[in-house]
């Protein structure tokens, strides 16, 4: 046991047997499998080549796409960061923690919750390591309150919000400027390990080769010392600025997006590789999945959804429907699935991988996947709802899906997928109100062109889908909102003190000290 300790764990089946004078215990081995989730940032449902796109370049995305098991009907919980990221990973609608409306910035006094229980926090207890590389994006705070660290994360290497929620000058090499503005008058890109700012501004060109160093001998460092381990990697890709370091600079036909696409691609690869060198791939639960749709708004410099309608910001496919691949050698048959899920049921089934005991009286909404994922069952989930990126409580839930479904009862474009769109309805931001709701039947019209709801021949699947809203409405419980509290003086700065704040935060990058492997 020593030898493989944390690996594995004995489950005393029979208290024990008694034989005379020897003890006889039946025991079973249970090994305890390493979850890696890889999180890309509004990478849209058509960006992949798996997924139909033409000019992207992604063969270690194919690699995994045709190795593992590759999800047609997979959603976020909304089509902006924050929310999304905070259901991803607590298995709750960001509703009931408080993560609406919109999202974090860096002057936000407000975070995820403490009390709020992640994936993290779950596997802890049973002596996993946790490390969290890349984007957080669930508050920061004052003196960096609402880290990583203190929501189960032993370990942080990263940005905790976007990349361009700060003043932004090069994104390629040798001198290339950032494409699409930054919001400069924030503090300057921080890059913490733990909750100690190691860089600011922070180097975006050579950001995504450190923290896929960073990931890799995080890898290798637990499976040589045969710890179980959770790695939540949360790409800053492809979120614009787009960027990328020098090998991925003008290496494919599609533009900046293509490249920075490309080198998340490759960072992939780089992680899968090291599970398989380190002799832990049989043993480890991967899923890579995306926050939100694309960012329409940046045009060629944003993603694609492909067939699906609208992106980011919008309640249409386009800015909740994502990719979702799921990769485990020799327990997760290769294929595609039509099921029904969702990041809100990360949490459920890495609790059904792992053994770990659910969050005692909590109300979540994932259900578990392991019968898709291991047994090509149907999926426990039949409904999902569709809230905007504005939440509030008075407009509550704008579509709901059920079976294959849909209806939308408020719809309203963004900014985010306007205002250059051909498609009105994506970028004309008005709120409309439908009654009866706009109905699209989505196994037969995924694009959701062609309204159901005057059909006299669907107007029994009206009244259901209501029935299915009233009962999912009236139990849902709104959390207090966290996205409220501004306060400059809480951005981050690695010069605490200084003056003229935020201006002078300014630090030379120091490296981590870690091994590249
Ligand atoms: C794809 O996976 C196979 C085996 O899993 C590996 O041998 C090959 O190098 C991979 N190719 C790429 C492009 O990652
Ligand atoms: C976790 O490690 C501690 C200290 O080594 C040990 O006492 C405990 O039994 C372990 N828990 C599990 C669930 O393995
Ligand atoms: C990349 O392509 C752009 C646009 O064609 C060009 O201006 C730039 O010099 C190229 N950069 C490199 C490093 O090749
Ligand atoms: C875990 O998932 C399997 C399906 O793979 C299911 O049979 C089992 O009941 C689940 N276990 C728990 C504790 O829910
Ligand atoms: C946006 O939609 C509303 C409601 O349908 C409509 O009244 C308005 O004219 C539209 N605006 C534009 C710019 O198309
Ligand atoms: C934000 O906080 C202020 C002051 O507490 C309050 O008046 C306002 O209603 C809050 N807004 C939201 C969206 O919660």
């Amino acid at each position: 046991m020593a030898a493989r300790r944390g690996l594995l764990l004995f489950y005393m089946f029979a208290l024990s047997f008694v034989f005379s004078s020897n003890h006889v215990c039946l025991c079973v081995e249970i090994s305890r499998p390493n979850v890696v989730i890889l999180f890309a940032d509004d990478l849209g449902y058509g960006d992949l080549e798996s997924y139909g796109h033409p000019t992207s370049v992604t063969p270690n995305l194919n690699n995994l796409s045709s190795n593992g098991l590759q999800f047609m009907q997979f959603y976020v919980t909304s089509p902006v960061c924050s929310p999304s990221r905070a259901a991803l990973l607590t298995g709750r609608y960001q509703t009931r923690s408080g993560v609406w409306p919109g999202v974090f910035i860096p002057s936000s006094t407000g975070g995820l919750p403490h009390n709020e229980i992640t994936i993290a926090e779950i596997l802890q207890p049973l002596n996993y390591s946790t490390a969290i590389v890349g984007k957080w994006h669930l508050g920061a705070g004052k003196d960096g309150n609402f880290l990583p660290i203190y929501q189960g994360f032993d370990e942080y290497y990263g940005i905790p919000y976007s990349h361009d929620m700060c003043f932004c000058s090069k994104c390629f090499y040798p001198n290339d400027r950032c494409f699409d503005n930054c919001d400069i008058q924030y503090s300057r890109c921080p890059l913490y390990h733990g909750k100690t700012i190691i860089e600011q501004p922070v180097d975006l060109v050579t950001l995504e080769k450190r923290y896929t160093s960073y990931a890799k001998e995080y890898i290798s460092r637990n499976a040589q010392n045969e710890t179980p381990f959770f790695l939540y990697y949360a790409y800053q890709h492809t979120h614009h600025p787009q960027f990328a370091s020098e090998e991925f600079r003008n290496s494919t036909i599609r533009g900046t997006f293509g490249d920075s696409l490309a080198e998340l691609d490759w960072s992939v690869g780089q992680i899968i590789e090291q599970l398989h060198t380190s002799g832990v791939a049989q043993n480890t639960f991967v899923f890579f999945t995306s926050d939100n749709g694309p960012s329409i708004f940046r045009e060629y410099r944003g993603g694609c959804a492909g067939l699906l309608k609208c992106g980011k910001g919008t309640t249409y496919e386009g800015g909740q429907r994502v990719p979702a691949i799921a990769y485990w050698p020799g327990k997760i048959k290769p294929g595609r699935t039509q099921e029904l899920a969702s990041t809100l049921d990360l949490l459920p089934t890495v609790a059904n991988i792992t053994g770990a005991p659910l969050p005692a009286s909590t109300t979540l909404d994932g259900v578990d996947m392991s019968q898709i994922l291991f047994e090509r069952m149907k999926s426990q989930r039949e409904s999902f709802l569709y809230y905007p990126a504005e939440a509030n409580p008075k407009r509550g839930v704008f579509a709901v899906r059920y079976k294959q479904y849909k209806a939308h009862y408020i719809t309203k474009g963004s900014t985010l997928s306007g205002p250059t769109n051909v498609d009105h309805d994506c970028s004309n931001t008005s709120l409309i109100h439908h009654s009866p709701p706009l109905l699209f039947e989505l196994n037969r019209d995924p694009g959701e062109r062609y309204d159901l709801s005057t059909d006299k021949r669907y107007q029994s699947v009206l009244e259901e889908i209501g029935k299915i809203r009233d009962k999912l409405v009236s139990g849902m419980t709104w959390g207090k909102s966290q996205i409220n509290g501004t306060d400059p003086n809480v951005e981050p700065c690695c010069n605490s003190g200084c003056k003229p704040f935020p201006k002078c935060c300014t630090c030379k990058g120091s490296e981590v000290n870690f091994i590249t492997v």
